[in-house]
């Protein structure tokens, strides 16, 4: 069976698109059947539209891409008018990313996302790509608690917060998210990291640093999730470079409900529908009823 529960919500298979990387689902319905997923994140939202940073906004790596999007979305109001409707169309689990600057950005956003049909909010307290908030709230954990348990505060919905690789102790971060009211957790977003191009004699990036993400960081994320989900009593949704179904079976092992998958959609739209594939077959030849047999084994 290759269904999980999170939160009392079904998702037909544990393959997620993650935040950033699939847009609102429409581009990639052209390509493949999206409702094939377990579920869809949205692009990080704010309370109001934001243009994104300026100069370059991704650049490769030998083993990865850095992004330097900084929010760029069309605001929540356009997002519940244009957005949403198409996105709780696809038979999936639709989950709404949100980003802010401030508590009070992230509170109003939170209300207004609690009123739509949605099933899932996660909190991005994570994005290394914005000036003011994002990142800054996902390091301290003592930060963390307050922007979690203030939003917890005003929704009713399930609520995932998607932890930033750079806070000081992951673990104590997830339980802290925990104690403030987190329904389950996410992680990892991307990296802090930088690139230079020596013609030039400047950094690749206006904001010197980005977010990386890809198979360069999947060992880390992995043993992110594995701490975090010893950590934790809450569904753990892992993430970090997964770019083929053992990868997934990998996180799942660590002890993962769910994976999201990012940058690989990039490279190949439909991966998502391979990991599916993949995993469905490695079950079958090892003997799989249910992915509960094997979440998390590598502890027991
Ligand atoms: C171009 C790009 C844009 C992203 N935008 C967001 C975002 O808006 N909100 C968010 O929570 N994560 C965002 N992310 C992070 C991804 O959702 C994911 O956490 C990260 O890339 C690690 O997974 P991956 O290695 O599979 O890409 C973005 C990543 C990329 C590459």
């Amino acid at each position: 069976m290759m269904e999980v529960e999170i939160c009392n919500v079904k998702f037909k298979n544990p393959v997620i698109a993650a935040s950033g990387t699939f847009g609102f689902g429409r581009e990639y319905n052209e390509i493949f059947d999206v409702s094939k997923l377990g579920g869809i994140v949205s692009k990080g939202l704010t309370l109001n539209k934001r243009e994104g940073n300026r100069g370059i906004r991704i650049f490769e790596t030998r083993s990865g891409v850095m992004n330097s999007v900084g929010l760029q979305n069309p605001g929540i109001d356009e997002f519940i008018k244009y957005e949403l409707p198409f996105m709780l169309k696809l038979d999936t689990v639709a989950i709404a990313n949100l980003g802010g600057e401030s508590i009070d950005e992230y509170i109003k956003g939170a209300q207004m996302l609690d009123n739509t049909r949605v099933q899932f909010i996660e909190l991005n307290i994570s994005c290394p790509n914005v000036k003011h908030g994002g990142m800054a709230f996902g390091i301290k954990s003592k930060v963390a608690y307050e922007v979690v348990s203030k939003v917890r505060g005003v929704v009713k919905k399930p609520l995932i917060v998607k932890l930033s690789p750079n806070a000081e102790n992951i673990a104590d971060m997830a339980e802290k998210c925990c104690e403030a009211g987190a329904d389950a957790i996410s992680l990892v977003n991307t990296f802090k990291a930088m690139a230079i191009d020596i013609k030039k004699r400047k950094p690749v990036f206006e904001n010197v640093t980005a977010g990386l993400s890809g198979p360069a960081i999947k060992p880390i994320a992995l043993r992110m999730v594995y701490e975090v989900a010893s950590a934790v009593d809450v569904p753990v949704i892992g993430m970090g470079g997964i770019a083929n179904y053992k990868d997934a079976i990998e996180f799942i092992m660590a002890g993962a409900s769910a994976v999201q998958v990012g940058t690989a959609n990039f490279i190949k739209p439909d991966i998502c529908i391979s990991l599916i594939d993949g995993i469905r077959n490695f079950m079958e030849t090892e003997g799989i009823k249910d992915l509960e047999e094997i979440r998390g084994i590598i502890r027991r």
